[in-house]
């Protein structure tokens, strides 16, 4: 084939494959790491972003999703079932779609980014608005699941891990050392695998992980009941992996800590504006951090911009200029376009 041939065929030696599996790929992974030159100035470090947002469909997720996809497959199921505040939902029925499963997500209702819900849908996935939050889908699908022959593709399948774990071994063979990772933090799935990764790869940067401060349970240390930020991505109160991040975060020695949507919002448009990097607002949560809490005394970084931009245009067009009505004749343009 073309190109790179998808991250199962790349580490299938590390991953619980093998080449004769039905592997489901979009060719996923390998994504662009780009050196950011404006926050390494701000900070006083060497920092990197790894643009997830150039997965398949958007959004890191997609790493794991072909490992959920393909154990599903291997093991004969004919569907497959998410929670999800949007991306797993988009990836799931993607996957599906391309190996031929049925899909459903349960999403909170009203309160998925736009992109994300066009997506699941394009790709065929029956779409459950669930008049609740992420943390109650979950538990339902988990109950739902344990009647139902349907397979779970949340992040508490282990396969999931399995692939989203791949991003630290892109990193490890990349920059060879890295001081720090920071990772904006929901369910607590990727900072999971990330550390995964980084052990099976011999390497151990401090994790620090960023909550959105209006759902940041893993801060508190207490459940949230009603979580809420603008990025939705991450509006979980109760995630699925909490223990696996704390000792994450212990044993990497970083820590687990809590940004504003204001402080949120800042980076997200900065990294659009300073660093030509438009990703989704949860995303820009590790870049937040990091401006807020600085580089720690660490000399080389990296930050997980976890999704696309585009996935959430509300958003955009709510924390940008706007258009500049014109004529269609040269006088209006030149004043226009000169100001
Ligand atoms: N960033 C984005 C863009 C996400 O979509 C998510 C999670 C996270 C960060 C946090 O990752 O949950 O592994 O700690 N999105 C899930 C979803 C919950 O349903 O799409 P996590």
């Amino acid at each position: 084939g073309h190109g790179h041939p998808g991250l199962i065929h790349r580490f299938i030696d590390r991953l619980p494959f093998d080449a004769d599996d039905p592997i489901v790929t979009l060719q996923e992974g390998s994504t662009p790491l780009v050196h950011a030159k404006w926050i390494s100035e701000r900070v006083g470090a060497e920092v990197y972003v790894k643009i997830e947002g150039a997965n398949p469909t958007g959004s890191f997720k997609d790493r794991g999703m072909c490992c959920a996809v393909t154990q599903a497959v291997k093991e004969g199921s004919e569907a497959v079932i998410c929670a999800s505040t949007g991306n797993t939902a988009a990836s799931a029925a993607a996957y599906a779609a391309r190996a031929g499963l049925r899909g459903a997500v349960i999403v909170p209702d009203g309160k998925i980014a736009t992109g994300k819900l066009a997506q699941a849908l394009m790709h065929g996935a029956r779409v459950i608005a669930l008049r609740g939050n992420f943390d109650e889908a979950l538990e339902l699908v988990r109950e739902l699941t344990d009647k139902h022959p349907i397979a779970l593709v949340n992040s508490v399948n282990p396969y999931r891990l399995e692939g989203q774990k791949t991003a630290a071994f892109e990193l490890v063979e990349e920059l060879g050392t890295l001081d720090a990772l920071c990772i904006p933090v929901g369910n607590a799935g990727n900072i999971t695998a990330y550390w995964k990764g980084f052990q099976e790869a011999g390497s151990s940067p401090r994790l620090f992980g960023f909550q959105a401060a209006g759902a940041a349970p893993l801060v508190s240390g207490v459940r949230v009941e009603h979580p809420e930020t603008i990025a939705s991505a991450i509006r979980i109160g109760n995630p699925a992996r909490w223990e696996e991040a704390m000792t994450a975060m212990t044993q990497s020695r970083g820590d687990i800590r809590a940004v504003t949507d204001e402080e949120i919002l800042d980076a997200y448009r900065l990294l659009a504006a300073k660093e030509g990097v438009f990703c989704e607002p949860a995303s820009a949560a590790s870049v937040a951090g990091l401006l807020k809490y600085g580089a720690d005394g660490c000399e080389r970084v990296a930050c997980v911009l976890t999704g696309h931009g585009l996935k959430d245009p509300q958003t955009a067009l709510e924390q940008s200029g706007s258009v500049l009505p014109c004529e269609p004749n040269l006088g209006a343009v030149e004043k226009a376009v000169l100001g």
